[in-house]
């Protein structure tokens, strides 16, 4: 198993996916890692539904909308549909405001765990949940949060400089380019503004 650190610098949001089905358990074992994150007050609202079941999948993937910016060139291509996906609940009979901070925890929980086992995943807020809600029967005292897309890795898109925009593209390749802000920019030492010495390397 590859060490958190360099699975958290390889990850990459994944949206285009091999066929190959993901394994019950391993889904199984990532629901587990999104029950395991921290959670504020320790009141647990969360809940995960996976979604494995092929006519389903086809449904969950007409409420989703893939990277707005270069639409529709993210979109997963048919035949590289995600094989699987994990469904946010928020059970507001436990929280009904607040949760956000607990739904990033464990999102990255399973997706990181998710990358340990060779899975690429998207995380997405855009979702017609409306939709959604009554195509997998979750009752109305939970609130459909977000979807992780999961399955085999078909891309490998890589991170780039900021150079003035934050829009991810693709190249003529077909590769996508996703812009980070320099850790320069973004990090600061005991005075807001004052930096790290030049000579530190991550
Ligand atoms: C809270 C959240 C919501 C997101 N929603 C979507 C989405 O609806 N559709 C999509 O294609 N990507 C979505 N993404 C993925 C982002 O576009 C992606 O994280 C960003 O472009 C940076 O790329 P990276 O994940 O490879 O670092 C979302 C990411 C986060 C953290």
């Amino acid at each position: 198993m590859e060490d958190l650190i360099s699975l958290i610098r390889k990850r990459r949001t994944i949206r285009q996916f091999q066929p190959a089905e993901v394994p019950l358990d391993i889904l199984f074992k990532l629901t587990d890692l999104g029950r395991l994150a921290p959670s504020a007050s320790n009141l647990q609202p969360l809940e995960f539904l996976v979604v494995t079941e092929k006519e389903l999948r086809k449904q969950v993937f007409s409420c989703l909308r893939w990277a707005a910016y270069i639409n529709p060139a993210g979109d997963p291509k048919p035949e590289q549909e995600p094989t699987a996906y994990i469904i946010i609940l928020v059970n507001t009979q436990i929280r009904t405001k607040g949760f956000e901070y607990d739904i990033g925890a464990a999102a990255e929980n399973i997706i990181l765990g998710g990358l340990s086992a060779g899975l690429g995943c998207c995380w997405l807020i855009s979702v017609d949940r409306d939709r959604l809600q009554p195509v997998l029967k979750v009752p109305e005292t939970l609130k459909i949060d977000s979807v992780i897309a999961l399955g085999y890795p078909a891309e490998q898109p890589v991170a780039e400089e900021y150079s003035g925009s934050v829009k991810y593209w693709k190249d003529e390749t077909g590769c996508l380019h996703v812009p980070k802000r320099s850790l320069k920019d973004v990090s600061h030492l005991n005075f807001y503004g004052q930096k790290f010495p030049d000579s530190l390397k991550v």
